[in-house]
């Protein structure tokens, strides 16, 4: 393990492999141990994975922390099958090593004493989510989630959120919950949040924020433009801001919707 310069809580580092669960066709989660102590993480931040084996895959692929656990020494990322890079990472074995860069990025903020929370997202973005569940509920908060997929088959890790708050669901084709689009759900028009988290396809946070500057509700997306270096270097995540161009991958990826020009 080796630490990056002026990044001290920044590693480059080879994890071990401990299970590679199969959740449906194209998503799988990875879980991962380190040799010595795994570093403290925030809800929000993401890892680097180098995928060793062809040129075509040169560039390490970010990944969001999805859960960890510290007595365990390990912590998860939640992975849907994109191209080449997540394809030969669902190939990986028990005991196979993985190098990452970790943990990158800023993180979701807590919200204040009181403060009526709901987490949102869908499909494979709602990987940051189960984390942040985790953490809000470790710090005394318990939000309602709302978790949209396209369909039944789809739907990922419903029982894992369940002892973190209400869990409330959609479906498009109305396979299960309710059907349409997280921004169709009741919950939202009968319940006021103070603060609205969400990750999930673009057009989605996109529905979200709208709604939420509507409402005039705090809210904080967790972008996933495309990425190169993931540390600020080469610059091919930039978001135009509010406060400028910033790069995702530093500065984010978790922005709130107010400092977006969306
Ligand atoms: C901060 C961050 C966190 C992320 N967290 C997760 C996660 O927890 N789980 C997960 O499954 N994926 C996550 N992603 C997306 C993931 O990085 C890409 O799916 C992956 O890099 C694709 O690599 P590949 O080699 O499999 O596919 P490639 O061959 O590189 O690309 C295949 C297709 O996916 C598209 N693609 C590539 N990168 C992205 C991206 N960043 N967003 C949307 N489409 C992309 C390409 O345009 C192309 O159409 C995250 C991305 C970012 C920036
Ligand atoms: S990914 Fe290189 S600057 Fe953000």
């Amino acid at each position: 393990m080796s630490e990056i310069p002026g990044w001290m809580t920044k590693r480059i580092e080879s994890l071990k492999v401990v299970e590679n669960k199969k959740l449906s066709k194209d998503v799988f989660v990875l879980e991962l141990t380190g040799s010595g102590r795994i570093p403290e993480m925030k809800p929000g931040q993401f890892v680097q994975v180098k995928i060793d084996g062809s040129p075509g895959t040169f560039l390490r692929r970010p990944l969001s922390i999805h859960d960890v656990n510290y007595s365990q020494n390990t912590f998860r990322l939640l992975v849907q099958i994109a191209g080449k890079g997540t394809e030969a990472l669902s190939r990986l074995r028990n005991g196979d090593p993985v190098n990452l860069i970790y943990p990158l990025g800023n993180s979701f903020s807590l919200p204040s004493k009181g403060e009526r929370i709901l987490l949102t997202g869908g499909g494979c973005g709602v990987a940051p989510l189960l984390f942040l569940g985790k953490y809000l509920k470790s710090n005394g908060f318990i939000p309602d989630i709302l978790l949209g997929f396209r369909s039944s088959e789809r739907v990922i890790e419903y029982d894992e959120y369940s002892g973190l708050g209400k869990v409330f669901l959609t479906t498009e084709d109305g396979s299960l919950g309710t059907k349409g689009f997280i921004t169709d759900h009741p919950i939202l028009s009968s319940n006021r949040y103070d603060v609205i988290y969400c990750c999930g396809p673009a057009p989605m946070m996109k529905a979200v924020a709208r709604y939420c500057k509507e409402q005039n509700i705090r809210c904080e997306v967790s972008l996933e433009n495309l990425m190169g270096c993931g540390i600020g270097a080469c610059l091919c995540c930039i978001v135009d801001t509010v406060n400028g161009n910033v790069c995702t991958c530093t500065d984010g990826p978790v922005f709130n919707i107010n400092d977006l020009k969306w």
